[in-house]
């Protein structure tokens, strides 16, 4: 009996998920709903490319308080996506996909990664296009699979960059589609999407999506396809508009669209701080019928400034004004709307059959025959991988961040951790409020910290304090007392 409660107990903990989505044409639906997903992510990749070491087993998913402490910030920030460039196929995730599961965020992972025979090269595609390479990216299925949150897989990020990579690296990219949608089907027990995450270098944009997204023979079923269609964009800077920002151009240009698309990247920092006012049109009415959200460039400051979250080496942090900005965006929308769209009941978007018509640059390639399987690579699509990478949901028993968190401002955020979900919940803004703010600052933290403010000054400037609700709450309790 107490066994039987104690396993109902564990049961229950586990059990809670986010609900496994679906492709439905050219959106992302939650089946237990009905209502189409909108992707509301940040790109996460803590350390830069120095956060992914194979040799010390290293990925942005591979320690748990880290993944706590950020799972924790952006349930507060409210997304529901990150997206993972870099991970490695060994190394366990299990804690990290469980926490980012109860915080109730997606996963959209990269089969990639930078290292050599890790990717499909811009420079002489066929070069890179082998077995072992294919071994890797099928690996990276079998570690994720099995998380619920695994909500996508790119198989190639911007190695098309530019008119000459146009010319060779469209069939490549689409035979690595091809060879991880067979996989997945072989050794999958759900449909997982793949699709490809394209540089918005406008003269091949639309071309590279036609390449990708058409049918060989006119039927969805095309294991070449991709499922998904992303791109990286960083056409809206600073307090623009619509058509100054030229997404009129991204709208019309991908209408009639088959496959869900996706800014995999967004949040030009020109000029910087950033107001991201794009925000607001994304999510609405102009977007938001071609659009399924986007994702937000990126979660860490590193050298290239797009950070929302200043990380140092032991783990403690501080917030940017640009994770203000964004919450504040994000703040002014409802996403009790956003989130309760059904799919559009007219939708009868059909892939267009794959041939050269549809390609209208000079030099983009049109050759649809696309390369054959490298050798040995049929047998481990048969086989699968071997030794196999596996994952799944473990308990996490302590919610509570370990580390010291502070606002731009150098005030300590207290009580940060992450609010699991219950089951089915996907996070939004307003899922955790239960972090405060406190008066003064930590003597010991970072140094840049600026003089520490009173809580009366902290009150009267907005946007000083990261949570200004609960904040205010505390405030008014001591001016109370
Ligand atoms: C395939 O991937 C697995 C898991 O990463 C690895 O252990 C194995 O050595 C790889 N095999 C080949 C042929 O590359
Ligand atoms: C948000 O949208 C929902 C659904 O349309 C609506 O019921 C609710 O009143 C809206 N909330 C606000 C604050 O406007
Ligand atoms: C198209 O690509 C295939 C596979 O790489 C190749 O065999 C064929 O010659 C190409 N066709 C043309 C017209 O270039």
């Amino acid at each position: 009996m107490l066994l039987h409660s104690a396993l109902m107990a564990l049961g229950a903990s586990l059990a809670a998920a986010v609900p496994t989505l679906e492709v439905q044409g050219e959106y992302f639906v939650n089946p237990k709903t009905g209502n189409r997903l909108q992707i509301v992510g940040v790109a996460y990749q803590p350390g830069g490319s120095a956060g992914y070491n194979e040799e010390a087993g290293r990925d942005p998913l591979s320690d748990p308080d880290i993944c706590l402490r950020d799972a924790a910030l952006l349930q507060i920030l409210g997304v529901n996506t990150i997206r993972v460039y870099n991970v490695n196929p060994n190394v366990n995730h299990d804690k990290c996909a469980s926490i980012f599961n109860a915080a109730g965020m997606y996963m959209v992972l990269d089969v990639n990664s930078p290292l050599v025979g890790e990717s499909l090269t811009s420079w002489h595609p066929w070069e890179s296009y082998y077995a072992a390479y294919l071994n890797r990216t099928f690996a990276v299925v079998e570690a994720f699979k099995n998380y619920p949150n695994t909500l996508a897989f790119f198989s190639g990020n911007e190695v098309l960059n530019n008119e000459e990579t146009g010319a060779t690296v469209p069939p490549y990219a689409r035979a690595v589609t091809r060879d991880l949608k067979n996989y997945i089907k072989k050794h999958s027990d759900r449909a997982i999407p793949v699709g490809y995450s394209a540089a918005d270098v406008r003269s091949i944009l639309f071309d590279t999506y036609n390449y990708f997204q058409c049918s060989l023979k006119g039927d969805d079923g095309d294991m070449s396809k991709g499922d998904i269609f992303a791109l990286n964009s960083y056409s809206w800077c600073g307090d623009s508009s619509f058509k100054e920002a030229s997404y009129d151009q991204l709208v019309s240009g991908f209408s009639g669209n088959s496959v869900p698309i996706f800014f995999s990247e967004y949040g030009c920092n020109t000029p910087s701080p950033r107001v991201f006012t794009e925000v607001g049109t994304i999510y609405g009415s102009q977007m938001d019928t071609i659009f399924s959200g986007g994702v937000v460039y990126e979660y860490t400051q590193e050298a290239n400034n797009y950070g929302l979250v200043d990380m140092q080496s032991d783990g403690s942090a501080k917030l940017m004004s640009d994770f203000l900005s964004l919450k504040d965006q994000y703040a002014k929308l409802n996403f009790t709307e956003i989130q309760g769209k059904k799919p559009a009941s007219s939708s009868t978007a059909k892939a267009p059959v794959c041939e050269s018509k549809l390609i209208t640059t000079k030099g983009f390639n049109s050759n649809f025959t696309l390369p054959v399987l490298p050798p040995g690579a049929q047998e481990i699509i048969d086989k699968g991988v071997s030794p196999k990478p596996s994952g799944k949901l473990v308990e996490i028993k302590d919610w509570k961040v370990k580390f010291t968190v502070k606002n731009p401002d150098g005030t300590t955020i207290s009580n940060l951790a992450v609010k699991p979900l219950g089951e089915d919940e996907i996070n939004q803004p307003g899922s955790n409020t239960g972090a405060t703010t406190q008066a003064g600052t930590d003597s010991t933290g970072t140094s840049s910290a600026p003089k520490p403010s009173t809580s009366k000054d902290a009150a009267a400037r907005p946007g000083a304090v990261i949570l200004p609700a609960v904040a205010m709450g505390a405030f008014a309790v001591m001016a109370a007392l």
